[in-house]
């Protein structure tokens, strides 16, 4: 893989950034075991993302989106960073380094990746449904399973919810400013993401317009692909790592 002539010359793009923005998506969590979104296994029961990660479906059963979430969160509890969260981690002791995720799983912070600008929340935050005054904004609960579904408000007796963004919902404006922030560098990556949920698939268009070269890793064509300065087709564990290599060997000194 590493005589690929595409490959290496991503690999040099890469060595001389100064500024390195990666987006990541479920793609890069998909060889730690958790599940993707679309594509295969991306049913839960017969249900689809869209028809549970939306405020309306939690108004109509709170029960129903809270079962999917306690299943996705007991999978993830059991899963460990792969190779390419590793990678990611290391790149980011880098200057000029941000990781924009729109995962939820919490596998960048675990493999240590710093800073990681969670576009679309966490799994593992949850918050009063109704904004109850005596609750915090949001919270940390890990436990798994969760004994009670929905589970109540301690502080309203109501019910929480999942403290991560659904179709239809805002991202949080100052999560939304640093990766917007993130578009202006020289090279912006996109891995394992299907680059079909906005504004996430814009990024690397504005960093595009903005004059990034703008790459992907994806194991299929993306509606992304075209758009690209480069398009890698490829199991983003496996070119990553390949990728950290060759970079290595491009900076090494000369013995
Ligand atoms: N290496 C590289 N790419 C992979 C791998 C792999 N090992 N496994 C899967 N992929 C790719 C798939 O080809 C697909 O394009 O990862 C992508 C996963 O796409 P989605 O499941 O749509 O995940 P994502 O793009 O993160 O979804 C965006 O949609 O449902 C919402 O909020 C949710 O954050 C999520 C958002």
């Amino acid at each position: 893989m590493e005589s690929d002539p595409q490959l290496r010359a991503l690999a040099a793009r890469l060595a001389a950034a100064g500024r390195l923005s990666v987006l990541t998506g479920a793609g890069v969590s998909a060889a730690s075991g958790v599940p993707t979104f679309r594509g295969e296994g991306g049913l839960w029961r017969t249900f689809r993302a869209e028809d549970l990660a939306t405020p309306e479906a939690f108004a109509r059963n709170p029960r129903l989106v809270w079962e999917w979430y306690d299943w996705r969160r007991q999978i993830v509890a059991a899963c460990a960073p792969n190779a390419a969260h590793q990678v990611l981690a290391r790149w980011g002791r880098r200057p000029g380094f941000t990781l924009v995720t729109q995962n939820v799983d919490g596998l960048h912070e675990l493999a240590g990746s710093p800073d990681v600008a969670r576009f679309h929340g966490s799994i593992w935050e949850v918050r009063c449904r109704d904004w109850c005054a005596g609750s915090p904004p949001s919270w940390t609960d890990r436990t798994v399973p969760l004994p009670v579904l929905p589970p109540p408000c301690p502080h309203c007796g109501g019910i929480v919810r999942p403290n991560v963004v659904w179709f239809g919902e805002t991202i949080d404006p100052r999560v939304f400013a640093r990766a917007l922030a993130a578009t202006s560098c020289d090279v912006f990556l996109t891995v394992g993401t299907s680059a079909l949920v906005y504004p996430a698939a814009g990024l690397v268009h504005e960093a595009s317009r903005q004059g990034a070269f703008t790459a992907e890793i994806n194991i299929e064509r993306t509606p992304a692909s075209d758009a690209l300065d480069l398009a890698l087709q490829g199991k983003v564990e496996e070119v990553l790592v390949a990728l950290d290599r060759l970079m290595e060997a491009a900076t090494a000194p000369e013995p």
